[in-house]
């Protein structure tokens, strides 16, 4: 079965081809437009502008992904969660590309894309229930425990700043261009993540929910106190302060992982999500658990792509569970579970 990934919900416009079976996913065509370098002028993702990125964006990318295919079987497209400006450029796309070539259509989770990233390039057998996923991105943080496919139920979720928007506030703070997370890793490999002893929050709480926003908050005292130029602080480096941060992010979120785990008894756990491109969390995560398979993104596929989309629409597809082009509609809020 060929199916046509849609990913709008962000900052990158994203579309794929990808041949699904039961066998396991391999992605024929995938082109994304990055509009990074326009919202990093901003600091941040500016929603209106995104909209219209997408909006020119999305025919050339559609036209590249196309080029000698055939007509897919399937459409899929995130109807979300993500901006609503940006989230209606895909699904408008996907409603009329499916009137027009009469080709069924299935609106995906954004999260449930992330959680099939992992699959991409991968045996689906390798993935055992239940399982658990860690999905760390710009705007989402949560333990997902998943009974089959198709089947989630959140057990936990950041209270306040998700994960990735972490890394992005405290790159702001040193003065780094958004994205700050891959930036700030960078910085954190040659640093010392013992130098700063940043609180690691909600760690001794009976819940397997997250809390970032004091963390970011500790940083910024350092800053005030210390001074941002690292001229009067002792010999700590900014490649310290970043590996001090960033271990402190890495210990809770593996932390947390690690008991839902066990509470849960999981037979596979997924890392997932932008923040999954992180190299500290990646090997801090298989490190803590090996009992079990810790399946995580080839880096290609940690942050928003359409064939973690199209893949997750396969369940769907198969069992022919379609919407029609009439009642699709983007669902900026829309949770998984
Ligand atoms: O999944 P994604 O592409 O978009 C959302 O759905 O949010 O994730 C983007 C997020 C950004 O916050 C970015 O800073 C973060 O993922 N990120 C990283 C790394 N690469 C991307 N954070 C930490 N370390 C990285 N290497
Ligand atoms: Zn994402």
């Amino acid at each position: 079965m060929r199916i046509l990934g849609i990913e709008s919900s962000c900052d990158d416009t994203s579309l794929a081809l990808l041949e699904a079976s039961d066998a396991g996913f391999s992605v024929i065509a995938q082109k994304t437009a990055s509009q990074v370098e326009m919202h990093s002028a901003f600091g941040g993702v500016v929603p209106e502008v995104a909209g219209r990125m997408h909006a020119e964006a999305i025919f050339p990318v559609l036209e590249a992904v196309l080029a000698g295919q055939d007509t897919p079987d399937v459409i899929a497209v995130t109807a979300g969660p993500g901006l609503i400006t940006s989230l209606l450029v895909g699904v408008e796309l996907a409603r009329s590309l499916a009137y027009h070539w009469n080709v069924p259509l299935i609106p995906v989770n954004h999260i449930e894309g992330h959680i099939h990233s992992v699959l991409l390039g991968m045996q689906k057998n390798a993935l055992a229930f239940p399982a658990l996923c860690l999905v760390v991105s710009g705007g989402h943080t949560e333990l997902i425990l998943m009974d089959a496919m198709g089947r989630y139920r959140r057990i936990g979720a950041t209270r306040d700043d998700a994960a990735g928007e972490c890394f992005d506030k405290v790159a702001k703070l040193l003065g780094l261009e958004y994205p700050g997370g891959p930036k700030i890793s960078k910085l954190a490999m040659t640093g010392n993540p013992n130098a700063i002893p940043f609180p690691r929050p909600m760690l001794d709480s009976d819940n397997f929910d997250f809390s970032f926003a004091g963390l970011k908050t500790a940083v910024l005292y350092w800053l005030r106190d210390h001074g941002s130029t690292f001229q009067a602080t002792g010999g700590i480096t900014r490649e310290d302060l970043c590996a001090s941060f960033e271990q402190a992010v890495v210990d809770s979120l593996v932390l947390k992982t690690v008991r839902a785990a066990k509470q849960y008894q999981v037979h596979t756990v997924l890392l997932a999500g932008g923040v999954s491109a992180n190299l500290r969390l990646r090997e801090s995560l298989s490190a803590a658990i090996t009992h079990i398979p810790v399946l995580i993104p080839e880096l290609a596929y940690c942050t928003d792509n359409a064939a973690m989309i199209a893949a997750a629409a396969y369940t769907r597809a198969v069992a022919g569970q379609f919407t029609s082009w009439r009642e699709l509609a983007a669902d900026p809020n829309w949770t998984l579970s």
